[in-house]
């Protein structure tokens, strides 16, 4: 039997519960949304006028559903017991310690939200995995939720449904996505019946063409594969932009002719300073690790390489800075613009800013750090010991005063719009700018008179000298 689902809970309060439960809410306004978290403060924040993520368009759409038909709540037990799906949406980051320590998706929290559903489940659940999980999952998340259920007859029916939204167009992308999958046991009437109650939540605005279903493990894999081949683009664009900067090619032009090739598309080519977000790494090195345990050496190599060609990258953009500046940085400032792992998010994990800003310190610098959205807590929380060779600025112009160097870290709008004569004022020089973001218009900054490192780009004579090439 298809239920037509009325009452939904979200675990997990985070960048993905919070905003994709807002997205149900708004377009579902029949169906009750009830998010869960463990953690007070998360759920006190998404109950106040200052909401615990940044992004475009969410407080709009929080602000009109909250309270009507979209709640936040530490209550987990009770909105479980009265829904009829349940999303799961807990993190599921990288094993730090044990078997797979570095490699494999840590699914305490998972197992943890499984016995809560299984312990206070009186009636029939369909149960989402809306984390992203290593291949199998729901296979384990079954066996746990139906050993730990005391009251008998009670059905869980475990689907897949993983998340395609990027942070900063979250909400762009939970309107309009490309696709939404949706996986399944279908080769049997219940499974089917369980897909099918979540097609019809989706097709309350989603176009039905775009709505997918697949067997449970290629939905689980689809997830990690995308990811894979997202970052596996871009550290193939830097890659070629290493290349670019040894030959004097250009990596924005190179991209653009390769990118005119509709078999190979636009997206996705931007070179730069390397990926970050909370995801592309861990999901990429998840994926290798279960290739490893299927003994597929080569297929875990090849991809475990994408890893190794961000960290290159980061890398090679610490030596270009210390190189460009006659090889030594000790005490000089150097004004880090961005921290966070791409504009229109006040997110920073996995940001290029902080082994960047790591390598930095590490040759004696002292970082000057500014970003829109970024709080100086989440800097020092990010740099640890770092931060007593940090200060962090509410104003750019402070940040960039008496600066010998400027690294763009993060493609935040304003950082164009600077008025980069006022700036060259203010900094040491010579004034270095190292764009590895590619944002800058680096013709005009050099008729100010500013020493221009672009990622990718033919390098001046004034860096090839002081590098010795
Ligand atoms: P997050 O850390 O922002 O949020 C997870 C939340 O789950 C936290 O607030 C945590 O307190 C809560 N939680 C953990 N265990 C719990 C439990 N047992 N009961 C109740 N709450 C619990 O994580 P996120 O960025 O939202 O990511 C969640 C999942 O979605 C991950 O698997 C991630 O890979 C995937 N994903 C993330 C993005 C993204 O843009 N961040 C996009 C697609 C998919
Ligand atoms: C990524 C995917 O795009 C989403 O589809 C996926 O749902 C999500 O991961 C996830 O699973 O968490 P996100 O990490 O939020 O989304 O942001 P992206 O836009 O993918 O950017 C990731 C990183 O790559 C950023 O640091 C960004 O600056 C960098 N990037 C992106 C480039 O360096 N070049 C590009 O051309 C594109």
């Amino acid at each position: 039997m298809v239920v037509k689902v009325t009452s939904i809970c979200c675990i997990g309060a985070g960048y993905v519960g919070g905003p994709t439960m807002a997205m149900i809410a708004l377009k579902c306004p029949h169906i009750k949304v009830t998010v869960v978290d463990i953690s007070q403060p998360r759920i006190d924040a998404w109950n106040s006028d200052e909401l615990p993520i940044y992004e475009p368009g969410l407080d709009e759409i929080v602000k009109q559903c909250r309270g009507k038909n979209l709640f936040f709540t530490t209550d987990v037990e009770g909105a479980i017991a009265e829904s009829e799906m349940i999303f799961v949406s807990v993190n599921t980051p990288t094993k730090k310690t044990g078997l797979g320590k570095g490699k494999a998706a840590d699914l305490t929290y998972w197992e943890s939200a499984a016995r809560t559903i299984a312990a206070v489940s009186k009636t029939n659940k369909i149960i989402v995995e809306k984390s992203t999980v290593p291949v199998r999952t729901a296979e384990a998340i079954e066996k746990v939720l139906q050993r730990n259920c005391n009251t008998s007859g009670v059905r869980f029916d475990i689907l897949s449904n993983p998340e395609f939204l990027a942070e900063g167009t979250a909400m762009d992308d939970l309107t309009a996505p490309d696709r939404v999958l949706i996986g399944g046991k279908i080769e049997g009437q219940e499974g089917t019946d369980a897909v099918a109650s979540l097609v019809e939540v989706y097709a309350n605005w989603v176009p039905q063409e775009r709505i997918i279903t697949a067997n449970l493990w290629s939905a689980e894999l689809s997830k990690l594969a995308a990811n894979a081949f997202l970052a596996q683009r871009i550290s193939s664009i830097n890659s070629m932009s290493a290349l670019c900067e040894a030959t004097g090619a250009d990596v924005s032009q190179v991209a653009y002719a390769l990118g005119k090739d509709s078999r190979i598309g636009p997206k996705f080519l931007n070179a730069s300073v390397g990926f970050g977000g909370s995801c592309f790494q861990k999901d990429i090195l998840n994926l290798a690790y279960i290739c490893e345990c299927h003994g597929l050496t080569e297929v875990a190599d090849y991809w475990y390489s994408v890893v190794g060609m961000n960290d290159y990258q980061k890398n090679r953009f610490v030596k270009r800075v210390v190189s460009a500046m006659f090889n030594t940085i000790r005490n000089k400032k150097i004004c880090m613009l961005g921290f966070a792992f791409k504009k229109d998010t006040g997110d920073t994990r996995e940001a290029p800013a902080i082994d960047v800003g790591n390598g930095l310190i590490e040759d004696g610098a002292r970082l000057a750090i500014y970003d829109p959205k970024v709080s100086d807590a989440q800097i020092a929380m990010d740099m640890g010991a770092g931060m007593s060779n940090i200060t962090t600025y509410k104003s750019h112009i402070e940040a960039l005063r008496d600066a010998h160097a400027v690294c763009v870290m993060t493609e935040w709008d304003e950082f164009k719009s600077y008025d980069w004569g006022e700036i060259y004022g203010v900094m040491q020089k010579p004034a270095f700018v190292f764009d590895g973001r590619l944002i800058l218009d680096h013709d005009k900054l050099r008729e100010i008179g500013f020493i221009v490192y672009a990622l990718g780009k033919p390098i001046e004579p004034f860096l090839r000298s002081a590098e010795g090439n």
